[in-house]
């Protein structure tokens, strides 16, 4: 269930152990570049330049904050009116990293389909994806966040129906994850990177799956 930080003023989804789905912050840049400049990170990574550079780091880190903005300033207002009566759909995603005490220690982007007018979230697909930070795979992360993130914001805030995901078909590991979440193969398909990023092609593949109904918010 939805949780409010109240040292952060912030909302945050729990996994367990002390683990949690959180907003971005603007003192994330440090360790969100370190992440992505990860090599198994960076390998499976089809969105970045590589080396990373510093300074793209952290545009993306203030970007995504900047998207994050509205969502926050939605769900701030939903909490002040009370617990009865939820019944707005929030159309966006404001959690981008899983963090513990130690800082973040995963991504969970969420690329909103464009353009996005006011309610068109409802009933469309999000892909989604995510990276683990070597030190932490292999303890269930990112399988809790994606049923977190899904179970505890897309379907009872953002109402929508479907989740996809996109993998490369060698990356075995990403499958598991997105097998283990619910999601099944449904093509394959070759996937050609901008010439900026190498314009290499490989063979991906698209997972999907149905999401439940809901009509209530749960939070605290
Ligand atoms: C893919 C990745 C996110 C997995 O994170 P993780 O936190 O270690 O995954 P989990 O521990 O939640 O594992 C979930 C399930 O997948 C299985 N799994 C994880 N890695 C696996 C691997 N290399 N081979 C086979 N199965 C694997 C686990 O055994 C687990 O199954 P279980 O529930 O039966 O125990 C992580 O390895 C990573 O970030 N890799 C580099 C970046 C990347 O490939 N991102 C995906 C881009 S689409």
């Amino acid at each position: 269930m939805l949780q409010w930080d109240t040292e952060y003023d912030e909302p945050y989804i729990p996994l367990g152990d002390g683990i949690r789905i959180t907003p971005l912050r603007f003192d994330d840049v440090e360790t969100w570049w370190e992440l992505y400049s990860e090599k198994g990170i960076s390998d499976n990574n089809i969105r970045n330049p590589k080396p990373l550079p510093r300074e793209l780091a952290e545009r993306q880190v203030v970007e995504k904050m900047e998207t994050a903005r509205p969502f926050l300033g939605q769900l701030q207002a939903l909490r002040s009116t009370g617990t009865k009566k939820k019944v707005w759909v929030i159309g966006g995603c404001p959690f981008h990293v899983i963090r513990n005490d130690s800082g973040k220690i995963i991504d969970v982007p969420f690329p909103p389909p464009e353009p996005l007018s006011q309610y068109a979230h409802v009933n469309q697909t999000w892909d989604l994806g995510y990276n683990v930070s070597s030190q932490y795979t292999g303890r269930g992360i990112a399988k809790a966040a994606v049923k977190g993130l899904v179970d505890d914001w897309c379907v009872p805030f953002m109402r929508l129906r479907r989740i996809s995901a996109g993998a490369k078909a060698m990356d075995e590991a990403s499958h598991a994850v997105l097998r283990k979440a619910g999601l099944r193969e449904v093509f394959r398909y070759p996937r050609t990177l901008p010439q900026e990023l190498g314009g290499v092609t490989f063979e991906a593949i698209k997972f999907v799956k149905e999401l439940p109904p809901s009509l209530s918010h749960a939070t605290t």
